[in-house]
């Protein structure tokens, strides 16, 4: 019988592509860091019975149509905005992603992230590179108290929750808003649910860990930087496109809130003349929120163990059509 054929958009390391190679006709983009081509992905898609995409792969309607075999999509992430899911739904095209494997990982950079732009660690660091260290004076990059604040985490999913277990370390205290109250939370964590406007107005720390949706799209506006304390920082993990980019901006410059942790923008890669790295309040990091090589080892394996189970026939670990 012929061996599905699989098309996996990135190159993966040799003892997980063994596993699989003997069950599947397996072709693969051969670029550990650059992202297939289009035109390449469109050509691949054709002939293929599953592939295995990254986050930077755009699965939409004219890939899907083009793609006469395809059955299933495995996402190498837990979001899955890159993909038409409706569309492949369509299709009968099941869609699977990586929850799970990359919580608390992805919750270390979070708080990694807050506590470096609150503590103002990648300026103090550069400022020795840069031999400004004079003397020790009271104020020499003083930051911002981490213990005793409020944490508004917008987005209270696993990696939320995640979240918020740190914060409760930390003796802060904690605002979620969610589309639905987690119960759980609020007890284990003393997690309480607020209104976005109050979660805005009130926070020391807005962390949004929301999916990407036409709901969540430019979330973080003008007008909700406008709600922020001014000594309110923003902490970014989940997609760029829920920030309005130009408003955080003005926000920053004009020192409307305090500062802000970016992981993520809404067109990445950013090159080194983005605006935001021209300010010292921001940090940026280059999308690297579940980059631990244990976890990124193990989402790989979950994408893996989901185009077998499904041609296995014993289904998908985690689909999410
Ligand atoms: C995800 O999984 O959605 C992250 O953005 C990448 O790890």
């Amino acid at each position: 019988m012929k061996k599905p054929r699989i098309y996996i958009t990135r190159k993966i390391p040799g003892e997980t592509m063994t596993e699989l190679s003997s069950n599947f006709d397996i072709r693969m983009w051969n670029h550990e860091e650059t992202p297939v081509p289009r035109e390449v992905l469109l050509e691949e898609a054709k002939n293929a019975n599953g592939i295995v995409c990254m986050l930077t792969d755009n699965i939409d309607h004219k890939l899907l149509e083009s793609a006469p075999n395809l059955q299933i999509i495995a996402n190498m992430a837990v979001g899955y905005d890159n993909i038409d899911v409706e569309v492949a739904k369509e299709k009968g095209v099941i869609v699977t992603n990586t929850p799970n494997v990359l919580t608390e990982t992805t919750a270390d950079l979070t708080f990694a992230l807050l506590m470096a732009t609150a503590r103002r660690i990648v300026e103090a660091s550069n400022y020795i590179r840069d031999d400004n260290w004079k003397d020790w004076s009271p104020y020499l990059l003083a930051g911002s108290d981490i213990h005793g604040k409020t944490i508004g985490i917008v987005g209270m999913g696993r990696i939320g929750q995640a979240v918020a277990k740190r914060a409760k370390g930390f003796g802060m205290k904690i605002l979620y808003h969610n589309r639905n109250r987690k119960p759980d939370a609020e007890k284990e964590l003393q997690a309480s649910y607020s209104n976005f406007e109050n979660l805005i107005s009130k926070s020391d720390y807005v962390v949004s860990v929301v999916p990407l949706t036409s709901e969540t799209k430019y979330l973080f506006n003008q007008k909700v930087f406008e709600q922020m304390k001014a000594s309110a920082i923003f902490i970014n993990v989940s997609r760029g496109q829920v920030v309005d980019e130009e408003a955080l901006y003005r926000a920053l410059l004009s020192k409307q809130i305090k500062g802000a942790g970016l992981d993520v923008f809404e067109n990445e890669p950013i090159r080194s003349n983005h605006p935001f790295l021209a300010l010292s309040n921001v940090v940026c990091l280059p999308h690297i929120g579940s980059a631990s090589l244990e976890t990124r080892t193990e989402m790989i394996q979950l994408c893996m163990d989901n185009i077998e189970g499904f041609f296995r026939g014993t289904g998908a670990k985690t689909p999410v059509n």
